[in-house]
Parts: structure tokens; C-alpha cells; sequence
């Protein structure tokens, strides 16, 4: 087993984790400073979304130049220091990797958009206009509006997948493969342990341009046009994958270093796994549980799916919050928190922690001169998000609340983005003085789950229960039999299990349990979880001659 499948994740959104020189902005020194708590919380990496230089119309994903540093997030001497203090506690440090487009400031761009004739003019995708007038195809940016844009001067559009500011990288253009594995290459010269790449299947467009057919379950009321259409041509090309093993056979002269793929959440687990082949991706973030609604019975069947796509070869991630989305404790409720973290830490493959999640931090209320995110909706309405809504990803990306000084101990001054109205109890030092507390929960399970050969790669099997709002389900490895069992209800059970034999209580999500019980029938309490090691018959057979 490799670190990357045994380890745990931590995604931390620079500009709001630790501001050091209080300009209400989070930075590379500060986020150094605060990796002595990623260490003490008992994570392995670090993942860190963008910090290139960019005019930040989307906060870093529209980059000027990948290989620099933003100078509101410091300088690349910062960088190097970050990764030398990461490295010394023990932690890795991936980097997001943004292959697809660049802002429209990039010097790539100005100099591709200056003329038709531009030496570098097919490095980004431009196009005639439809013979009858307008865009050359009916392909939707994800942001909203037309992925095209016309270019008054040349009388040509160019693609962009998100907003205008973001034109789309040609990836058919084998220049443009050469200058983005040698930014991979320069990432990797300087220490970093890897990337998460953004919007993976989205780098390679059909190469004739076709419409794409309308999708006939379409609603009107959907916030996002977007959805109009299925995704066949602009998503998803085999060439992808060739795009995938230039990347690998890169990473692989490096050992130890890894690339996790963004993904969309309508891939079926079997195509995700194609992605996540030994010459493609290491990772390749799987749908389940950040879009699926908080249920037993969904979170089973998305875990059994993504069992039986991915096999033994494959190896799934499990994510329960990023950038992108509502936050984890604000879309399935404050009480299920400590049922999350349960089965983030138990479940087969690597988990990914969202900052913040840890101590139940909640999509901040935004008043709107304070918003700043200007893409409303990426995704169709979505039943994990709370329903249809035209939401701004800016609540769930407020400041780091650290403790219940003024700026939650973020920033010495308002920070960019409102801190959550309950920063003054709900913060990491409060919850670290608190031995029973939802990051002390987390701190354990991430300690027990270092040192448990069934947690890291062990087996997953689900169990029948006679309680629909009740998921159990068993991790093993010859030496180690775990059972977790989790009830989403907000009122006790009493969950029927096939004979299993005794069970130790590890901890339950309130940790206040330790007693040793029959585990046919097993009581819980409302959103209450268990983590049980199992003394079962098999074991008792292993001791006789
Ligand atoms: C990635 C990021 C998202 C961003 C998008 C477009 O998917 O996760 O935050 O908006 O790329 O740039
Ligand atoms: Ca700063």
C-alpha cells in the first residue's frame, strides 16, 4: 500500500486558512504556521487549491502564470518554506493543477487572441462563427451563458468551459501538452508530493465540434441552463485518457508523487475507474457521499456501486466537502457531523477532510455586498445541496475560525470574506480544550485509524439491518474485524445484525461508550455512531489447536 491510499487528505482554500500580514487576506506564511495543527490533528497531506498569480475572478482557478505565486498570497521563497515545514512534521503537500484553461490575462491568451495569425493562436480553441451567425456550436459554459465568447477584433470565438475570463486551453496542440507538463515538471522539482487536477475529463473537446443532444430530462426550473444539454462532446473523450498517461508516465519518474483527478457526479463508478487505472490517475474523486443525499440507503448503494465498479485494483476517495459546495454540517444537519466523520474515516479508500469540517464550521451567512463569488450555480439542483438554489459558493468558504478572538484568530483585520456568526464558540480552541468535542472525534479516529491495518486497507462489506435509516458495514484484514454502524435517524434504534459474536466498543461518536456486547442487536442513539472491534466466532476458531 502506497501513502497516498493508507494517508488522509486535508483541503485547505488558502485565502481563507490564516492571514500572517493582516491584510484580511489567508496566505503561504500563515498557512505555515498552522501546520503544527495538521500535524497535532493527525492528517498526511495537504492539499492546497490555487495560489498562482491570477486576477481572482475565480479566486485563483483563472491563473496568469502557473508557475508563480500570487503576491496576496506571498512569493515563492514562502512556497518553498511552506513544503520545508510541511516536509519536517511529516506532511505532503499536493497542488492544485489547472491544465484546462488560464485567465484571459495570461500572456498565452493576449498573445493568442492578438491576431489570426499568431504563432500561438491555436494554443487556446477558436472558431468561426455558425454559418448563419453566432456561436459555432450550442455547447453551454458550466458558469452559465454560452461557452463562447466572440472576439470582436479577429471575428472569431474561443471556448471557455467556466466564465469568459477563463478561455480554454487546445489540448490537441502537442505545445500546449509540452509547456503544462513542464509546469507539472517545475511543481515537482520543487518538492511538492503532487496534484489534484481540476475538471479532468473536460480537456479534451470532440474534435468536430458537434452539438450536443438535448437532455430529455431537463426542468425548466433548473437554476442552471447548463443542463439543457447532455454532456457527449465537450466531456469525457477518449483522448482524455492519452492526456492521462503523459501525466503518469511523468509522476511515475518521481517516485511517491501522485495526481487525484477533479471529477464530475454523474460518472458512473465504472467510468470513473477507467480513470483510475495504474497508467492514469492515482485518485479520481468518486460522487459519493458529497452528492448524495443523506440517507442510509443511498450512501449503502453508492458504496457497494463504487465496491464492485473499482474491485481490489482501484482505489476510491471519500469526500465530504470542498470549495464547490455547501458545507458538510450545514446540508446534512450540526447532529450527523459526528455521524460523517465516522464514516469518512472508516470507509475503504482515502478520505479527503474540507478545512473547517473538522469543527463543524457552517455555510457563513453572506449579506450581498459582501459577496464575492460570481459563479451562482455549477450544478443542477441537487437534493444533497439542499434543493434547487441559486447559491454563491462563498458561505462555505469563510475564514478558518481558530479561536474567539476578534477575526476568529484568522486575521488581525475584517478578513476578504464574513467569519461565521459562531465563531466565538464554534472554534478550533474551544474544541480542543474539549475532550468530547467534534474535532476531538475526528483527532481520534484519524489516530485509530493510523494505526488499524482493517481502516487503511481492509476489505468493506455491507451488512443487512432491519432499520432502513441504519448503516452498517464491516472492515477486515486477517488480523483485524471492524464494525461500524451509523444511525441517520434523529430518534434511537435498535439495529438486528447477522451473528457477528462480541464487540469492544472503539469509540462512539458521542465518546462516552466502552463496553463489550453481544453485537446481534445493538442500540443507538439518535445520530449516534459506533466503531466496534469484532470478537467474533472466527476469531475464537484462529486460537484453538
Ligand atoms: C475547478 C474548481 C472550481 C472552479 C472551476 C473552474 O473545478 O474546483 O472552484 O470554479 O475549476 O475554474
Ligand atoms: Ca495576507
Amino acid at each position: 500500500m502506497d501513502w497516498w491510499q493508507t494517508g488522509v487528505i486535508y483541503q485547505v482554500y488558502p485565502r481563507s486558512f490564516q492571514d500572517s500580514n493582516g491584510d484580511g487576506i489567508g496566505d503561504l506564511a500563515g498557512l505555515t504556521t498552522r501546520l503544527e495543527y495538521l500535524a497535532w490533528l493527525g492528517v498526511d497531506a495537504v492539499w492546497i487549491s490555487p495560489f498562482y498569480p491570477s486576477p481572482m475572478v475565480d479566486f485563483g482557478y483563472d491563473v496568469t502564470d502557473h508557475t508563480g505565486v500570487d503576491p496576496a498570497y506571498g512569493t515563492l521563497a514562502d512556497f518553498d518554506a511552506l513544503l520545508a515545514r510541511a516536509h519536517a512534521l511529516g506532511l505532503r503537500v499536493l497542488v492544485d493543477f489547472i491544465p484546462g484553461c488560464t485567465s484571459n490575462q495570461h500572456p498565452w491568451f493576449k498573445e493568442s487572441r492578438a491576431s489570426r495569425f499568431s504563432p500561438v493562436r491555436d494554443w487556446y480553441i477558436w472558431r468561426d462563427p455558425a454559418p448563419e451567425g453566432g456561436p459555432p456550436n450550442n455547447w453551454l459554459s458550466h458558469f452559465g451563458g454560452p461557452a463562447w465568447t466572440l472576439d470582436e477584433t479577429s471575428g472569431q470565438y474561443y471556448l471557455h468551459t467556466f466564465l469568459p475570463e477563463q478561455p480554454d486551453l487546445n489540448w490537441r496542440n502537442p505545445k500546449v501538452q509540452v509547456a503544462l507538463l513542464d509546469v507539472m515538471r517545475f511543481w515537482l522539482e520543487r518538492g511538492v508530493d503532487g496534484f489534484r487536477i481540476a475538471a479532468v475529463p473536460l480537456l479534451v473537446k470532440d474534435v468536430q465540434f458537434r452539438d450536443e443532444p438535448p437532455n430529455p430530462d431537463f426542468d425548466p426550473q433548473w437554476d442552471n441552463p447548463r443542463y439543457q444539454r447532455l454532456p457527449v462532446y465537450a466531456d469525457n473523450q477518449p483522448e482524455v485518457h492519452d492526456v492521462l498517461r503523459h501525466f503518469r508516465r511523468l509522476l511515475d519518474t518521481y517516485p511517491g508523487r501522485i495526481a487525484v483527478g477533479e471529477m464530475p457526479d454523474y460518472f458512473p463508478p465504472e467510468t470513473l475507474a477507467v480513470y483510475s487505472r495504474p497508467d492514469r490517475l492515482h485518485l479520481a474523486f468518486t460522487p459519493c457521499p458529497l452528492s448524495l443525499p443523506w440517507r442510509a440507503a443511498d450512501l449503502r448503494a453508492c458504496a457497494d456501486k463504487t465496491q464492485a465498479a473499482f474491485g481490489a485494483e482501484v482505489w476510491p476517495t471519500w469526500v465530504m466537502g470542498n470549495h464547490d459546495r455547501p458545507r458538510l454540517t450545514s446540508r446534512i444537519g450540526p447532529a450527523q457531523a459526528r455521524a460523517a466523520a465516522l464514516l469518512l474515516l472508516t470507509m475503504r479508500g482515502t478520505p479527503f477532510i474540507y478545512y473547517g469540517d473538522e469543527i463543524g464550521m457552517l455555510d457563513a451567512p453572506i449579506p450581498p455586498e459582501a459577496r464575492r463569488d460570481r459563479v451562482r450555480s455549477a450544478r443542477p439542483p441537487n437534493e444533497a445541496d439542499g434543493g434547487p438554489a441559486n447559491r454563491s459558493r462563498d458561505p462555505g468558504r469563510t475564514p478558518m475560525q481558530w479561536d474567539s478572538m476578534p477575526n476568529a484568530g484568522f486575521s488581525g483585520t475584517p478578513p476578504w470574506l464574513p467569519i461565521g456568526p459562531d465563531y466565538e464558540h464554534r472554534n478550533v480552541a474551544a474544541q480542543r480544550a474539549d475532550t468530547g468535542s467534534l474535532l476531538s472525534l475526528y483527532r481520534f479516529l484519524l489516530r485509530y485509524r493510523r494505526g488499524s491495518p482493517a481502516l487503511q486497507q481492509g476489505t468493506y462489506r455491507s451488512l443487512d439491518t432491519d432499520s432502513p435509516e441504519c448503516f452498517a458495514f464491516l472492515r477486515e484484514t486477517p488480523e483485524e474485524r471492524l464494525l461500524i454502524v451509523l444511525n441517520l435517524a434523529d430518534t434511537a434504534r435498535v439495529v438486528s445484525l447477522p451473528p457477528l459474536g462480541e464487540g469492544q466498543v472503539i469509540t462512539s461518536t458521542l465518546m462516552d461508550r466502552a463496553e463489550r456486547i453481544d453485537l446481534q442487536t445493538i442500540f443507538l442513539r439518535e445520530h449516534e455512531g459506533i466503531l466496534f472491534d469484532v470478537h467474533g466466532p472466527a476469531e475464537a476458531e484462529e486460537v484453538l489447536p
